[in-house]
């Protein structure tokens, strides 16, 4: 696998979750988007949904040892709690890619603040399922 997507709590609940914000894409239609995208650029993706904070944590090592090309991750609301999610990014060797399908800078002032941003190689949010392709296509090009 050359890429892991991980995301994070909640995003099971894509489709019927807020759509005003999040829009009606399913997680299971950005997994298949991405799924596409990925093979069309010669890579192989490993797509994840998981609302506990250590298995992410889990999943980054997980990735570290598979010696991923990248990991594209939408850690949701872990990005602005989560210490424990920017250490590991920091501690492995895969580039950490942030997404969102919101603009968190655009949002409540609790969203500003991303903690794994901060190891990020680079982020791609506000564009809903475009974030998620934008983002496979800049692991492409690393
Ligand atoms: C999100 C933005 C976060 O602030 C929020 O907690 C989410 C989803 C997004 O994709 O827009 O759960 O990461």
């Amino acid at each position: 696998t050359s890429l892991f997507i991980l995301n994070g709590p909640n995003l099971n609940l894509l489709g019927t979750r807020e759509p005003e914000i999040y829009g009606t894409t399913t997680l299971a239609e950005i997994d298949a988007a991405c799924a596409a995208k990925a093979r069309e650029l010669g890579l192989s993706a490993d797509f994840r949904q998981s609302n506990h904070e250590g298995v992410l944590v889990d999943w980054m090592h997980q990735a570290h040892k598979a010696k991923a090309r990248a990991i594209i991750i939408n850690a949701a609301a872990y990005t602005h709690t989560s210490i424990a999610l920017l250490d590991a990014a920091k501690a492995i060797t895969p580039p950490v890619i942030e997404v969102h399908l919101s603009d968190p800078h655009t949002r409540e002032e609790f969203r500003h603040q991303s903690h794994i941003g901060q190891a990020a190689v680079a982020c791609f949010k506000g564009k809903g399922l475009a974030s998620y392709l934008e983002a496979i296509e800049a692991a492409a090009a690393l």
